[in-house]
């Protein structure tokens, strides 16, 4: 057996997102999204598992199990319900939560956008909107100036490239569903402005907060021939939003699994055509989109790969490959995983992604890369977007006709290193901290 110590201060923590725990997020677009006939979602979020009224509960027992940081989200669309129009009782809501956060002994990691928008600026367009980067900097405000000196971490917008891929170009289900370049590019401009004006606007505000975005990275694999293709998709779905951070804190790190693209060699200088050539390239768009679709169904994988539900590769390692990318990108920059988990219905499973995952990860802190905490995806079982509640994240269980909670082996696992800082591995050939 090996023990590995993890830094000192190290912030170990579990993490949510408001939508996706809260229920009656009735001001949101997915809200609308989730009900509207021929809606892509499996299911409705409704109640959820009521964590806009448990928080408090939900905090002590998240501290209870030894973790020391809670990643949750500030809804927009509850604090501004109506352009303009900020809701003192909202904002009063998460002020307690923050304080009931503090209160149990965790840190709060707080998220100004975990992919909803207020439902009347999905009406004008949403991130393609041109007014929304500064509407957004004016609800971060609102939000910094209520929670004051309570809160040291922010993290604006998550998983830029996400919301981009996902919803403008039509990748995931997610909305407002529009699938072409020009719906995508505009986006993407809406969301690095908003993320810069709520940066800068934060750190004006509270200048010894840190301040950053998240972002979803995968470890990217291919052969020859498929080197072209994850080039692109890479800078399409992460360098783009990764350099638009140089002036940020901190990198939020999240990472499920591995892509691989295996093409055949001569196909390689003609993707490096097709690339390069706009009028091509609005072919190949849509083939990426629905590459990714099948994915995100479930369908990929190939024989003989280990798949999560989400029909994922079991990937841990993962997490490495993408921490050492980002600090190449940016180096010294601190960087915090903010996401690291999966879906699975047999918890041994997500004890030894954790444990694979956290060895990695302790391997690259080894070899001097400033990451500063490991926050797991996700505390709670809960709504999985598009996917509804079939998708089981949590180190913690919901019934959700009682909302009762039972911790799962995997929480009490988590909680421990958290508590300890450190994590014991046997020395099986093959694990990555065996050597
Ligand atoms: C998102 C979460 C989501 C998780 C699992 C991340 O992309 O930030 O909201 O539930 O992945 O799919």
């Amino acid at each position: 057996m090996t023990e590995l110590a993890f830094p000192p201060g190290f912030l170990w923590g579990a993490a949510t997102a408001a939508h996706q725990v809260e229920g009656d997020n009735g001001n949101s677009d997915w809200w609308k999204w989730e009900l509207q006939p021929g809606s892509p979602c499996r299911e409705p979020s409704g109640r959820a598992i009521d964590h806009y009224r448990r928080y408090a509960e939900d905090s002590q027992l998240l501290a209870s199990l030894g973790f020391n940081t809670y990643r949750f989200s500030v809804e927009w669309a509850r604090v501004e319900p109506a352009p303009g129009e900020f809701d003192p009782a909202q904002l009063d809501h998460y002020v307690r939560m923050v304080e009931a956060v503090r209160g149990a002994g965790l840190i709060p990691f707080v998220t100004l956008n975990h992919f909803t928008l207020p439902q009347w600026l999905a009406a004008m367009g949403g991130w393609r909107a041109p007014g929304a980067p500064a509407l957004f900097e004016a609800y971060c405000r609102r939000v910094a100036v209520a929670l004051g000196d309570r809160v040291d971490w922010y993290c604006t917008i998550n998983e830029p490239g996400v919301v981009a891929f996902g919803g403008y170009l039509g990748a995931f289900g997610f909305p407002p569903g529009t699938r072409d370049l020009g719906s995508w590019k505009r986006a993407v401009a809406g969301l690095l402005a908003g993320h810069t004006r709520a940066r800068d606007a934060l750190k004006e505000l509270r200048p010894t907060a840190r301040v950053g975005a998240t972002h979803s990275l995968q470890e990217w694999e291919s052969n020859a021939g498929g080197r072209p293709a994850i080039e692109f998709a890479r800078r399409l779905n992460e360098d783009v939003f990764l350099e638009a951070c140089d002036r940020d804190d901190f990198l939020g790190i999240q990472t499920y699994t591995r892509v691989r693209v295996e093409l055949p060699a001569v196909v390689e200088p003609l993707l490096r055509v097709v690339l390069a050539a706009p009028p091509l390239l609005r072919l190949a768009v849509p083939l990426l989109v629905r590459r990714q679709e099948r994915r995100a169904s479930g369908a990929s994988g190939g024989p003989g790969v280990r798949l999560t539900q989400m029909g994922y590769e079991f990937r841990p390692e993962a997490l490495a490959a993408t921490v050492r990318r980002a600090a190449t990108l940016h180096p010294g920059k601190p960087i915090v995983v903010t996401e690291h988990g999966l879906a699975t219905a047999d918890d041994t499973e997500r004890i030894e992604f954790i444990s694979r995952g956290l060895a990695a990860l302790h391997q690259v802190i080894g070899a001097g890369l400033p990451v500063q905490g490991y926050i797991h995806w996700s505390a709670f079982d809960n709504f999985e977007w598009v996917r509804g509640y079939s998708m089981t994240f949590g180190l913690i269980g919901v019934d959700r006709t009682t909302q009762e909670r039972t911790v799962k082996p995997s929480g009490r696992f988590l909680g421990e290193i958290a508590r300890t800082g450190r994590l014991t591995i046997a020395n099986a050939p093959g694990h990555p901290a065996a050597g």
